[in-house]
């Protein structure tokens, strides 16, 4: 057997490689390998979570942001972006609209907007909560202190997600000019010992990023063990400083996300929006090679196009309920199940692959 054989191999039969063997394994693999490394990590994950994928009703509550991120169309230095902000009452009658559809997950998420104080958010998931006492509420409003996101946990709040973005030390300083490196790792580590369930994750095909840097994310992931993992193509958005940079690819951003299934198998996985706007069949290709999870966007029409991180995002004029049913079709057409609960981690999942873990 090539050495290529025996990689995919081992990762698929141990779910572990090392960093210069994924390194090895990004740079050499060719159209053929790709093949089997999909149809592996899309076996793998219907050991764990079957045929089902989690739909989840995203919320984007405020395009405020404090951070420069080079990347983000959002970043605070981006003097063209229409700013909004969603009221509490209008994140309510969201999640109203969201519940109707039948969710039972929402994302909260928004650009590093202070304006939210502590005190807005805890009021804030008290309301919810006691709305809908069985929704999961996830969380992702960037970086606060321990002792915020320890009150926000105690609010209602279940679920947090803030991707680690890289875990090279030096590509993350160039990108994130008024954020630390070490804090976020800090930020993500209190999340999950205060009890969150944990979404990390990055992007595949940022300027200067290399195979050996994507192989040191998924190595952080694998040691960090969130329960969720985000990975998406960068697409660069003309109004930032990485505008005339090339994006990732959808080739990529599948061997990434297949391989993230193969080494920590009980995760929950997104089919990014990213990567449905880079290829129509992104998604779907996304849910073949191991991923779980969709999030349909339910933000009001009225201020959806102004959430643009990155250009062209898709269902941008869509109203709620088509973006829903047009996913759902998207995920039977792949031959999955869409599937509206919780959606929680095998990790928090009672009794779930009898004595696992
Ligand atoms: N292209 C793709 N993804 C992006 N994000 C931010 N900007 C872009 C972009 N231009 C991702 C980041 C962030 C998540 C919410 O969106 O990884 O964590």
């Amino acid at each position: 057997m090539s050495d290529m054989h025996n990689l995919l191999e081992k990762v698929y039969q141990t779910n572990d490689l090392t960093k210069e063997e994924i390194t090895y394994l990004l740079v050499n693999i060719t159209h053929a390998d790709r093949e089997i490394l999909y149809s592996n990590a899309l076996k793998t994950k219907q050991t764990y979570y079957g045929d089902k994928v989690y739909l989840r009703g995203l919320i984007e509550f405020s395009n405020i942001c404090r951070q420069d991120c080079l990347y983000c169309g959002i970043r605070a230095s981006n003097a063209k972006v229409e700013r909004y902000r969603l009221s509490p009452e209008e994140i309510l009658a969201c999640c109203e609209q969201g519940y109707q559809l039948g969710y039972r997950t929402f994302v909260l998420q928004s650009g590093e907007d202070l304006w939210y104080t502590e005190e807005i958010l805890v009021n804030l998931l008290g309301a919810i909560r006691k709305s809908y006492p069985e929704v999961a509420i996830t969380l992702s409003i960037g970086e606060r202190s321990t002792d915020t996101y320890q009150s926000l946990l105690a609010a209602g709040a279940d679920r947090f997600l803030m991707r680690h973005e890289t875990a090279t030390q030096e590509l993350y300083k160039r990108l994130h000019p008024t954020m630390r490196f070490e804090d976020r790792r800090a930020c993500l580590s209190a999340l999950k010992q205060l009890g969150y369930q944990v979404g990390a994750g990055f992007m595949v095909g940022l300027p200067g990023q290399t195979a050996a840097d994507l192989a040191e994310d998924l190595r952080y992931l694998k040691e960090f063990h969130p329960d969720m993992i985000g990975i998406g193509p960068f697409i660069p958005h003309s109004e930032t400083p990485l505008g005339a940079e090339k994006g990732g690819t959808l080739e990529d951003t599948l061997a990434l996300v297949a391989l993230a299934r193969l080494l920590i198998p009980d995760s929950l996985i997104p089919a990014t929006t990213a990567l449905g706007t880079l290829n129509s069949q992104g998604r779907e290709l996304a849910l073949k090679a191991g991923a779980n999870v969709v999030m349909p966007i339910i933000t009001p029409t009225s201020v959806r196009k102004h959430y643009a991180l990155y250009e062209n995002k898709i269902c941008g004029d869509d109203h709620p309920e088509d973006c829903r049913y047009s996913i759902e079709r998207e995920i039977q057409t792949a031959g999955f199940e869409a599937d509206l609960g919780r959606g929680d981690s095998r990790k928090f999942v009672v009794g779930a692959m009898g004595s696992y873990q």
